[in-house]
């Protein structure tokens, strides 16, 4: 194959790899449980995989392998019905305050996250979530498996009184607030799975670059087996060096720009730019680095298909 062939080939595939914002549209209908509940609307935003939704045969969606991601919308006074899967599934605010349920036996543990906290939600807990806030909410929701199954409801409005499904399943005075010294059982798992951004080490990296780890082995990070999920700032004029995974990752863009480069071994390099709420899906075995070429800084939300931390320290270029 010629350079011209192979540029434009990576080219290609680097864009295969992308979402951008504005070539997506949200989806009102994403979540068929919700037809006919107005309190239950929210809109999805698919960039890989359909996340909880059963729209799997999106097109316009990257394929998942290891972790889905979607932006969900949701407006104030709106909650979601109490229920559980078989998998693990974090929540990023990225705007307003979200009210997140946990319940089990009738009662229920809630926190209030904010722009930057995230939960996971643990596997088989039943969880829902409500928007008390005056601003709408914006989330990016990860499931930890490629194709989950559909959920189990325990609190839905169909079958449970309006204000028992908007309480998650608690009954008046069985609502506990979440706090990390609390001693009921519900409190301190839940304590386990929310992550504040204020609350987590900054990692100045070598390289030249900010990591908060929210989910993987690291202090105050969740602890978990599936997927790594890490916040980075990049300020003005960092570049990386090219590194490589053994798993996919997905780079979130939240605020600022920057560029995602992919490299092949002929050291050819492909280049997109990444605006606010643009995604680059690279998958396991490509060489790739980033760079912030912008006056100002980036703030990247980043997935990576494993838990394991990687075999490599990151290096400037
Ligand atoms: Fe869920």
């Amino acid at each position: 194959m010629n350079i011209q062939n192979a540029v434009s080939d990576l080219q290609s595939a680097l864009e295969a790899g992308t979402g951008r914002f504005v070539d997506k549209t949200f989806d009102w209908k994403a979540f068929p449980s919700n037809v006919g509940f107005p309190e239950l609307e929210r809109a999805q935003m698919r960039y890989i995989g359909a996340g909880g939704s059963p729209k799997v045969g999106d097109t316009t969606t990257i394929k998942p392998e290891n972790f889905t991601l979607s932006l969900i919308y949701k407006e104030p006074g709106r909650y979601a019905a109490c229920h559980s899967h078989e998998v693990e599934e974090s929540f990023l605010i990225l705007d307003g305050a979200l009210i997140v349920g946990w319940e089990k036996d009738g009662e229920v543990v809630e926190v209030n996250l904010g722009p930057k906290d995230m939960i996971l939600n643990a596997r088989e807990v039943a969880h829902g979530f409500r928007v008390d806030g005056v601003e709408p909410v914006m989330m990016s929701i990860s499931v930890d498996v490629g194709k989950p199954l559909p959920p189990v409801y325990r609190y839905h409005p169909k079958d449970h009184p309006a204000e028992l499904a908007r309480s998650f399943g608690a009954e008046p005075g069985k609502t506990l607030p979440f706090d990390r010294n609390g001693t009921h059982p519900l409190q301190e798992l839940m304590a386990k799975f929310v992550v504040r951004h204020t609350e987590l080490p900054t990692i100045w990296e070598d390289a030249g670059f900010t990591r908060k780890i929210y989910v993987g082995d690291a202090p105050k990070a969740v602890n978990n087996d599936s997927c790594r999920k890490e916040m980075w700032g990049v300020p003005s004029r960092c570049t990386l060096k090219p590194f490589t995974r053994k798993v996919e990752d997905a780079i979130l863009c939240l605020e600022g720009s920057v560029e995602v480069v992919w490299v092949d071994d002929n050291g050819n390099e492909a280049v997109i730019e990444l605006g606010p709420r643009d995604l680059v899906r690279t998958p396991a075995g490509q060489a790739h680095y980033i760079r912030n070429n912008g006056a100002g800084a980036a703030t990247l939300w980043t997935v990576i298909g494993q838990a394991e931390n990687d075999d490599f320290a990151y290096q400037a270029a």
